[in-house]
């Protein structure tokens, strides 16, 4: 008997009548809570208590969220062009072949944990095709669901939803905009705008996770959807369900693709988290507009806000074949710098709300360690996109409808800055100064890209900045 089926075995709960009705029975998924779970990583780390993160709700909390620079502790973030070994990188080969999976093995190990070797097939299917208008432009949206293969535990189902609209008129394969949508399938996006169009999954998060004192600035609206904007260009865009991969809950992670590589049991220290799984879906969404001959899947891009924003992020550092990014107030575990006390932290992330998100590996630096410990830092993330265009994205930190702080404008912009020296090594340009820019005051002179715009906590009104600049590498092969 292999490996597999003793450890499918071992999880059988009901004992079969008799000996003679023996077969193998499936395997059940464990259910814990996300204490439970969190509890469980705990006592596997060896860890007994973990900080408390930081509060951006109450301002006179003793542990209120950091907004004031003169109190931001100074850091140093490691080289990236230094090996661990010591060695400095002056050439790409050196990049290529060395640093970068060295940075890759870190991130994988300690930060968002490693994608599993063996992780099942996805067959993807057309389950519906709809001509539409998106705005005026006549449109073809399909709707898909990819399929993951749960022979390995066939009490685990992960249907990965997406949805890809394109110009009907195009005359080839387009370039694509793909977005980590919040909620399930949505209104179509030539339909009506309504809410609730198609029942969110039951494990769906919140749409406002996020605390108001954090966040006071709403969903800026008006004017034609990113969707529009998208194929006025005549690009296509694409919406994909992140929960319908990986539920945005630690009590999820014996469920969804996680739960189903480990066949319903609960993650070792440097499984992957959440992030990892959806970008890991967001890729196989790219394995299927590779297949599409709507779309020219050299030049797909990913763009996401929030927990979406860090994903995206995630996404772009791991596939290389993602052709741009656009990454929306990423904040912590995103574009911030762990090692920055400004706004959220890596405790906020270790704590049993948002763990999920990251490989078990992470609590350590939320505990007995200090963010000042992680072998690597978000600007080691985002220099893994080099070369491809990457355009971080926020909101405004303060004024009326603003974001808010917590996000960590003024830090994100520091690693884009610290990730400029392997752009640069690359042969790309990157952003060219080190000088915190105004709200509204693009920096998308290069390849890596930063504005803040100003409103709240959305991508919306940076999406005509952004598709300018993206405008200048992806490019429709065949006009219109
Ligand atoms: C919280 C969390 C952030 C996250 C955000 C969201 O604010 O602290 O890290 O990005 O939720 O995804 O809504």
């Amino acid at each position: 008997m292999n490996r597999a089926i003793l450890a499918c075995l071992s999880l059988i709960v009901v004992a079969p009548a008799s000996a003679q009705d023996a077969k193998p029975a499936e395997p059940v998924p464990l259910q814990l809570t996300a204490r439970q779970d969190h509890k469980l990583m705990m006592e596997a780390l060896g860890i007994t208590s973990l900080r408390e993160g930081a509060n951006g709700m109450n301002r006179n909390a003793p542990n209120a969220a950091n907004y004031d620079e003169s109190k931001v502790a100074p850091f140093t973030l490691p080289d990236p062009l230094v090996c661990a070994d010591g060695t400095k990188v002056t050439t790409p080969e050196q990049w290529w072949k060395t640093r970068r999976p060295e940075i890759v093995e870190v991130f994988d190990r300690e930060v968002y944990g490693r994608v599993p070797k063996d992780t099942p097939d996805v067959k993807w299917e057309v389950t519906e095709t709809n001509e539409e208008k998106v705005g005026d432009i006549p449109a073809i949206t399909k709707r898909l669901v990819g399929h993951v293969d749960d022979s390995r535990c066939p009490g685990i189902t992960v249907d990965i939803q997406l949805t890809l609209t394109t110009p009907a008129q195009a005359k080839g394969p387009v370039p694509v905009m793909m977005e980590f949508g919040f909620g399930g399938f949505g209104p179509r996006p030539g339909g009506p705008r309504t809410k609730g169009a198609m029942p969110r999954p039951a494990d769906a998060p919140a749409r406002k996770a996020t605390p108001k004192a954090a966040f006071p600035g709403g969903i800026g609206g008006g004017g034609p959807s990113w969707q529009q904007q998208v194929l006025a260009k005549g690009w296509g865009c694409a919406i994909i369900v992140p929960n319908s991969i990986q539920a945005d809950s630690g009590a999820g992670l014996t469920r969804g693709i996680i739960g189903l590589c480990n066949k319903g049991q609960p993650r070792k220290p440097d499984d992957w988290g959440s992030l990892r799984a959806w970008a890991w879906g967001a890729s196989r969404a790219l394995d299927y507009l590779e297949t599409d001959k709507a779309v020219d899947a050299k030049q797909v891009g990913i763009e996401g806000l929030s927990r979406y924003g860090k994903a995206a992020l995630v996404a772009m550092a791991y596939d290389p074949r993602f052709a741009i990014g656009f990454i929306g107030s990423s904040g912590e575990g995103g574009a911030k710098p762990h090692r920055r006390n400004f706004g959220e932290l890596v405790e906020n992330l270790t704590g049993s709300g948002e763990y999920h998100w990251m490989a078990g590996n992470f609590l350590k630096y939320g505990g007995p360690m200090t963010p000042a410990d992680l072998p690597v830092d978000s600007h080691e993330l985002i220099a893994l996109c080099a070369p491809r265009p990457t355009f971080i994205s926020y909101g405004a930190s303060t004024g009326p409808g603003a974001e808010g702080q917590w996000v960590d404008q003024r830090g994100s912009f520091m690693a884009a800055v610290a990730a400029g020296p392997v752009y640069r090594l690359l042969g790309k340009k990157d952003l060219g100064t080190s000088d915190f820019p105004e709200v509204e005051t693009p920096i998308t002179s290069g390849e890596l890209a930063f504005r803040q715009h100003k409103g709240g906590h959305t991508t919306g009104p940076n999406w005509p900045t952004f598709l300018t600049y993206a405008d200048r590498y992806l490019k429709l092969q065949i006009a219109p």
